[in-house]
């Protein structure tokens, strides 16, 4: 008996009302969602930081913006509990609306672990092909990379970039006794960094590591030119050198003390490929390290926060991008460990082991060759 028969219709009643709450609370969030992506870009909410709180039309004037939109956009945030706002019974035009203090550090500064405005322009860009998405489901194939844009490649560095940056070097390294050491020790260490987007992994590593060498590698011209300019910025252009090049490249050649592959193997068509290279790319005593997204192990109805969220990604743009070759494997966002097990034992390694380092998002594998 299916459970529509099995329900009564004040149960199907009280079941459809919740749903349609839900719903509803989705539709505001991606509303408030889209709306911070606006804030972040036209610059709102680093004048309003600066400048305290503010008429639409002293904003306006700061962000070189259209005040009827300012106005409509500032009472949006306001109800959408964003912004907050002084003089709420006077006339518009007196109105002066704020950013309370516990919403700067998520809206406005770039360099912290709490940053969350990225998630915005990543979903931009997520939805950026959503018609070439819709194609896909009907026809099969995949999405390419780069049509998803620069909001989705900006998006992803900056989301990520504040971990890279920080706690790659100062935490999560100096967690694995072995590479720590070697990283510091001389002859100075080689790194390969694979799928390095904007470069922040490859960047954050020689940051913290002062004599190591590291060659990063991502398919994406556009990125690569990004990271290119990131180590000049940073003064690491010396000791970090960025190539577009495919993991799954077999005339990828060279001998690293460390191979890395952070927040990409699931994007990849072929990561039995990436595998091999990350293998052959390690010296006898080298060290492979995937770091990925923190799912369960097994598919559950009841999947947890960060599989509700990785499942969103897929859907849209991890699983498009990862099939666009014919054989591709069609991973996901949602690669299980036992998935990246069977990746790794295809590609040659002996072993994988989960490495006791703690993140929301990511869990860490280190892979014996
Ligand atoms: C989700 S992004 C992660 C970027 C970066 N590692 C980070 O964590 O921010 C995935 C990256 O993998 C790259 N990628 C996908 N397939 C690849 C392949 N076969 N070879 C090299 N890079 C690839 C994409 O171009 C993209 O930059």
């Amino acid at each position: 008996m299916s459970s529509v028969q099995s329900m009564s219709a004040e149960a199907i009643a009280i079941q459809r009302d919740a749903f349609i709450e839900r719903f509803l609370q989705s539709a505001a969030g991606t509303f408030s969602l889209f709306s911070i992506y606006i804030g972040d870009r036209l610059g709102l909410y680093r004048a309003l930081a600066e400048g305290g709180p503010s008429t639409s039309e002293e904003l306006a004037k700061r962000t070189n913006t259209h005040e009827r939109y300012i106005r409509e956009w500032l009472e949006q945030q306001t109800v959408a509990g964003i912004l907050e706002v002084e003089n709420e019974n006077h006339g518009s035009d007196t109105r002066r609306f704020s950013l309370p203090p516990g919403h700067v550090e998520p809206l406005i500064e770039c360099g912290s672990l709490n940053y969350m405005v990225p998630m915005a322009q990543l979903l931009v860009g997520a939805v950026r092909p959503l018609q070439s998405v819709l194609e896909v489901y009907r026809n099969g194939g995949g999405v390419p990379f780069d049509e998803y844009g620069a909001d989705l490649r900006e998006g992803q560095a900056a989301i990520n970039y504040p971990a890279f940056w920080h706690q790659l070097p100062a935490e999560w390294l100096p967690a694995i006794p072995d590479v720590h050491a070697r990283l510091q020790a001389d002859p100075p260490a080689r790194v390969a960094d694979l799928g390095c987007g904007y470069g922040w992994s490859s960047l954050g590593m020689a940051r913290g590591y002062p004599n190591i060498h590291v060659d990063g590698f991502d398919l994406d011209a556009p990125s690569i030119e990004r990271a290119q300019a990131n180590a000049k910025r940073n003064r690491l252009a010396e000791r970090v050198h960025f190539q577009v090049r495919d993991a799954g490249d077999p005339s990828l050649a060279g001998q690293y003390d460390l191979v890395t592959a952070f927040e990409c193997v699931h994007d990849m068509n072929n990561p039995v490929g990436a595998l091999r290279t990350m293998r052959r790319l390690a010296k006898k005593d080298g060290v492979v390290l995937i770091v990925d997204e923190r799912v369960g192990d097994a598919f559950t109805p009841k999947g947890n926060d960060v599989e509700w969220m990785m499942y969103g990604w897929s859907i849209l743009h991890c699983l498009p991008v990862g099939m666009t070759d014919q054989d591709a494997a069609g991973t996901g966002t949602v690669m299980r460990a036992d998935t990246l097990r069977q990746y790794a034992k295809d590609a040659g390694f002996r072993d994988v082991e989960i490495l006791p380092i703690e993140h929301f998002f990511f869990r860490f594998y280190r892979l014996t060759p």
